[in-house]
């Protein structure tokens, strides 16, 4: 049997008491934020989520008016802090405003707590979604947990949103005109939709639209959470059964009237009860890139604008397809996504034509692989992905904007499973950039690389006492379009030991993380922090200048937020 299967990695979760309340984070980059001006802090919402399965915490949120008109701030920032006092599983979060999945994902994946106690805030930056903060709406948080025999962890959260006055130093952030949810809607749980199959939802947007730009919050859960160790279903047979199949490679797609939009090659979170975790004594303290904020993607759908504004309703779809024949996945992914909607100053509809498209509907991939007479198993997967769509866009008010959006990605998964399945490697590359411009101006990039290293050896087959390394970085120059962009360049890694077993798991090991953009080095031992070095600015790396000119039809004040406070 693999070990890479949630409930097996879940069950080895509780092993580790320690002695004092431990503080869990993510070595994440603290949010710029202006200094100097007026901040009003609100209370969004308090929860003591115990047996909450199907009830998720609904609130009305109303804007403060003392920090200057609402919609006119430099920033927004949500701090999210959770204390847990019991013993729990990961558990999501998923925070919905007025219908939109926001925060990145906001889908927070909860750090397992020890007997001892746990407490943890993550401070996010939420200023991309000024235009819903400006008005009053329902204020969503969807944290599913559950208390049974050996699981009494009630997780207790606190909800603050701050928001920045603007000032002559600090302008107004920039924004969109408008934001369309691609969600389920609902008004009372989160908003993100269960596939396979592919969730679609029709979307009318405003006639003097002149750019869109989506972004995508995909999350592999249940099944699929170890997604980039399932097995190709054409070696499945040689594997012992409850294998998981539909192969490693996982590529979310965005269409628009069944055509492809843009996809994402996806970063493989690691939930805080995934493998490196459980190297670190247990699975504390330091939790894996991403888990606690999920990354998002981002695609220019400007391209489709011409097509978009007829005035008529239009399908616009999330799915998650394989390198499988019939490209289908296991249940489930949570996705859910939003578009940013940028309009003309006249009011007359936006015309022009889509003037290339070369898109294919899935990537190009190939399953290799081979079984040795000795039984050990290797195979390959790889993807690649080249997109490129352009248009010519004539707003209302007589710009003529030609735009165009490419993408260009490669994947490849190797696994080796030697011993008879007592050895089991990985190695997975994902490196892509994805591109746009409007008038020749660089408008949306993405440029990534995201390996990870898992190798895994049970040192004693009649058994389950395992030495594990572990090797994943998530490298990205990420520039949204509209909104401030960043550079991030962190690397865990870790070694232990651990043994499963029905009278108590065990394990120790060390666990390490380096994040350039601002120079964050924390190690990790037996539950302890060994090493926490913070230094460097992120102002330099993190906060590049904004191009008005990026803005069709419309003049934005660039943001100016110097470097802020760390938000941990
Ligand atoms: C955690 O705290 C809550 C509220 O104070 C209490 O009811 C519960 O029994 C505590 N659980 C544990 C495991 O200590
Ligand atoms: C959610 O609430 C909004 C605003 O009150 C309403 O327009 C919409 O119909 C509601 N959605 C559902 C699914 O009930
Ligand atoms: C979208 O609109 C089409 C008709 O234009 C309709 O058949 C379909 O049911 C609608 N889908 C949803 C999810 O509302
Ligand atoms: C929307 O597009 C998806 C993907 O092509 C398709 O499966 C679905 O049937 C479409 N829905 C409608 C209402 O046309
Ligand atoms: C291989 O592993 C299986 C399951 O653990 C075990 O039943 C079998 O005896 C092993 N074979 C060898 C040759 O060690
Ligand atoms: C780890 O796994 C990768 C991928 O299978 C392999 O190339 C590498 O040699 C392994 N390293 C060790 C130390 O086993
Ligand atoms: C973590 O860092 C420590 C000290 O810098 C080093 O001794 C150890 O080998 C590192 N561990 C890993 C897994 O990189
Ligand atoms: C693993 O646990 C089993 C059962 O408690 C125990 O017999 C074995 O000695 C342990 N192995 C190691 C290396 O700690
Ligand atoms: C970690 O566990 C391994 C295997 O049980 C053991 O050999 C090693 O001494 C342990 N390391 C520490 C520092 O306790
Ligand atoms: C962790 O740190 C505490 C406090 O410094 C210390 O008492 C404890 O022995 C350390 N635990 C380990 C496993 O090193
Ligand atoms: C986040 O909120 C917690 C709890 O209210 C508070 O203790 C902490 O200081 C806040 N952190 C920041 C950076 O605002």
């Amino acid at each position: 049997m693999l070990l890479f299967r949630p409930a097996i990695v879940s069950a080895l979760l509780c092993a580790v008491g320690v002695s004092a309340v431990l503080v869990d984070f993510q070595v994440a980059q603290p949010p710029p934020v202006p200094s100097g001006v007026k901040e009003c802090t609100v209370q969004v919402l308090q929860r003591d989520f115990a047996n909450s399965f199907g009830d998720a915490e609904v609130v009305q949120f109303t804007p403060p008016t003392d920090c200057g008109e609402p919609g006119s701030w430099s920033a927004i920032t949500l701090n999210f802090t959770v204390t847990s006092n019991g013993t729990q599983f990961d558990r999501l979060g998923i925070f919905t405003f007025q219908n939109v999945e926001i925060w990145c994902s906001l889908r927070t994946s909860t750090p397992e707590p020890t007997f001892n106690g746990i407490i943890w805030t993550y401070v996010k930056d939420v200023t991309r979604f000024t235009p819903l903060f400006a008005k009053e709406g329902l204020f969503i948080l969807q944290l599913d947990n559950l208390l049974e025999t050996g699981l009494n962890g009630i997780y207790s959260t606190v909800l603050h949103a701050t928001f920045y006055a603007s000032s002559r130093e600090h302008p107004p952030a920039v924004q969109a005109n408008k934001i369309i949810p691609l969600s389920t809607l609902s008004n009372t749980t989160g908003n993100d939709a269960s596939v396979p199959p592919g969730f679609s939802i029709n979307v009318t947007v405003p006639e003097n639209t002149v750019s869109i730009f989506a972004e995508i919050i995909p999350s592999g859960n249940g099944d699929e959470e170890f997604w980039y160790f399932s097995v190709a279903d054409e070696f499945l047979s040689d594997f012992p059964d409850g294998t998981l199949g539909q192969g490693p490679f996982r590529e979310v797609r965005l269409l628009v009237d069944g055509r492809v939009a843009g996809v994402a090659f996806p970063y493989p979170v690691i939930f805080t009860g995934g493998v490196q975790s459980i190297q670190a004594a247990g699975g504390k303290p330091i939790t894996s890139y991403g888990a606690l904020d999920l990354p998002t993607y981002f695609i220019d759908v400007t391209p489709f604008v011409p097509l978009l504004t007829d005035g008529k309703s239009h399908n616009f779809t999330i799915d998650v397809a394989s390198a499988e024949a019939d490209h289908t996945i296991l249940s489930n992914w949570f996705v859910s996504g939003l578009l940013q909607v940028v309009t003309d100053s006249s009011s007359k509809r936006t015309t022009g034509k889509m003037t290339s498209y070369n898109a294919e509907p899935f990537a190009v991939s190939s399953n290799t692989g081979h079984v040795d007479s000795n039984g050990d198993i290797h195979i390959t997967v790889s993807a690649t992905r080249k997109i490129s769509i352009t248009s010519e866009i004539l707003s209302g008010s007589g710009k003529l904007t030609s735009v165009a959006w490419t993408q260009d990605l490669t994947y490849v998964n190797q696994q080796d499973y030697l011993s008879n399945l007592s050895i089991q490697n990985l190695f997975q590359s994902s490196v892509g950039s994805s591109k746009s411009t409007h008038n020749g101006a660089s408008t949306v990039v993405d440029s990534y690389s995201f390996p990870l290293t898992i190798n895994l050896t049970n040192l004693n087959p009649s058994g389950s006492f395992f030495s594990s390394g572990f090797d994943h970085s998530y490298n990205r120059n990420l520039d949204p379009g509209l909104f401030l962009g960043s550079t991030i360049a962190e690397r865990q890694t870790a070694f232990g030991f651990f043994n499963i077993s029905s009278s108590g798991n065990t394990g120790n090991g060390t666990n390490n993380n380096t994040q350039n953009t601002f120079q964050r080095r924390v190690n990790a031992a037996f539950d302890n922090i060994t090493l926490d070095e913070i230094s460097g600015s992120l102002a330099k790396s993190s906060a590049p200048a904004i191009d008005n000119k990026k803005v069709t039809g419309q003049t934005f004040a660039p943001p100016r937020r110097p470097a802020g406070h760390f938000g941990f």
